[in-house]
């Protein structure tokens, strides 16, 4: 066995060494994490030193979806290794073809090919390359609250604020207005929405040119700007409009997909099948990085006898395929996305209780373990708790209590995310919820009301 560095070391050396996403540099503390099971994770903060247990209400960036540690995927990386950890990916390689195999089973109907990827952004960076190619057009149409990733291509598609500091991007981009009902942006409610959201998109491809549009590629449901929930008729309009003038609809499906909403996919409680779904995260719950790009038998055809331009030295990795295979099948023996469905049920309505008992709460909304609180200083202006794209002292003090109780969420902005690995049970969502409760009475005192 190699030497182990001890909590410490790990964390002088991150310190000095490492570079952090997302961060300034000098104001990051980061736990030092070295174990985790299940839904729980161990930490240890400096300059404490003290190791504790954390209930993983953010399935560490929404991505591990099946948990941690699980036995049967940790045993099919071990498998993959001993037989074969690499092979190029000119070569057919028995778990790339059986994953293959297995997304065109779980996916929307008509989905049938993959082209498999190193993560999320890689993913959507070929999906748009795959785009472009099929329709010999060039515009891909995203919305403005919306996340793709951040490698230059992804993040040209991605409309929030983590684009303008790296501009100038890729162009080609055409954002839209989003399906946010809390704050419509055509200043609907519920009862007068004549889906002026999806409208908006028809009109922009004809100011745009539909000869000119290849692609519309939306988050089935929007992730970290907020978990966006459309009416169900939105998306049968975006189908409806692709269709009519020929252009690609392309789900991202990487945080969304593999039973986050309490569905295999999101975009399946909306009845409609994309062109192209991506996808990566939970499709292995992060144990080895993957992604994939999986298409309709019509796009694939397209590069039967034209050649396709994307490439990836690890397409198709077999550690991470193996991992994914065997992910996808405890998925399915386990009654895992059952089991989200389940549980979403009983997220809604700690949800709803959390919103009737506190006044910081604006809107609580979720769809299967797809789940925000959004906290506002006050309901009736719906003025956000801190403003768009900023922190403050409160949301500060929210999370620090979070962690003295030992529960990890992810927040953002005045947003609390609530995405746990879809196998929790009901002792550990009351667990979370009773942190949550009291994160929420200090939210609330931060009102004055
Ligand atoms: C909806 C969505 N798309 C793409 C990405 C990028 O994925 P990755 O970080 O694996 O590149 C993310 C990451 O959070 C995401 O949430």
């Amino acid at each position: 066995m190699s030497t182990r560095l001890d909590a410490k070391t790990t964390y002088d050396y991150d310190r000095e060494y490492v570079i952090h996403s997302w961060s300034v540099q000098s104001k990051r503390n980061p736990l030092v994490v070295n174990r985790a099971e299940g839904v729980y994770f161990w930490g240890t903060s400096f300059p404490s030193g003290k190791e504790r247990r954390y209930l993983d209400m953010a399935s560490q960036l929404v991505n591990s979806n099946i948990g941690h540690q699980h036995p049967k995927v940790v045993a099919a990386i071990k498998e993959q290794a001993d037989k074969l950890c690499f092979a190029a990916p000119s070569f057919a390689n028995e778990k790339r073809s059986e994953l293959a195999k297995l997304l065109s089973e779980v996916t929307p109907e008509g989905l049938k090919c993959s082209f498999f990827t190193n993560a999320g952004a890689d993913a959507n960076e070929n999906a748009i390359k795959i785009a472009r190619m099929f329709t010999k057009k060039t515009k891909i149409i995203t919305r403005y609250r919306s996340y793709h990733g951040a490698t230059y291509g992804a993040i040209a598609l991605t409309g929030d604020p983590r684009r303008p500091p790296v501009e100038p991007t890729m162009p080609g981009v055409v954002r839209v207005l989003d399906p946010y009902c809390y704050r419509c942006p055509f200043g609907q409610e519920e009862g007068s929405c004549r889906l002026e959201c999806a409208k908006q998109i028809e009109e922009v491809i004809q100011y745009e040119n539909p000869d000119t549009v290849a692609a519309v590629m939306f988050e089935s449901v929007t992730g970290s700007n907020g978990v966006f929930i459309p009416p169900k008729a939105y998306y049968e309009e975006v189908r409806r409009i692709c269709d009519k003038y020929g252009i690609l609809l392309i789900a991202d499906e990487v945080m969304a997909g593999f039973g986050r909403a309490g569905t295999w996919f999101a975009i399946e409680n909306f009845g409609v099948s994309p062109d192209i779904m991506t996808v990566a995260k939970g499709i292995n719950s992060g144990y080895v990085p993957l992604g994939a790009v999986i298409m309709s038998e019509k796009v694939a055809e397209g590069f039967k006898d034209d050649f396709l331009y994307c490439g990836l030295t690890y397409s198709g990795h077999p550690l991470a395929c193996a991992a994914a295979v065997a992910t996808i099948k405890a998925y399915r023996d386990e009654r895992i996305i059952e089991n989200s469905a389940k549980m979403g049920t009983v997220l809604s309505s700690y949800l709803a209780d959390m919103k009737r008992k506190h006044l910081s709460v604006g809107d609580a909304r979720s769809i299967g373990l797809f789940g925000v609180l959004e906290l506002v200083k006050d309901r009736g202006t719906r003025e956000p708790i801190v403003p768009w794209n900023a922190s403050g002292p409160v949301m500060a003090a929210v999370n620090d209590y979070l962690l003295e109780k030992g529960v990890f969420l992810y927040s953002r902005w005045n947003y609390m995310f609530v995405v746990p690995p879809i196998v929790i049970d009901e002792s550990q969502m009351a667990e979370a919820f009773e942190a949550i409760d009291g994160a929420l009475a200090i939210a609330d005192a931060s009102l004055g009301k």
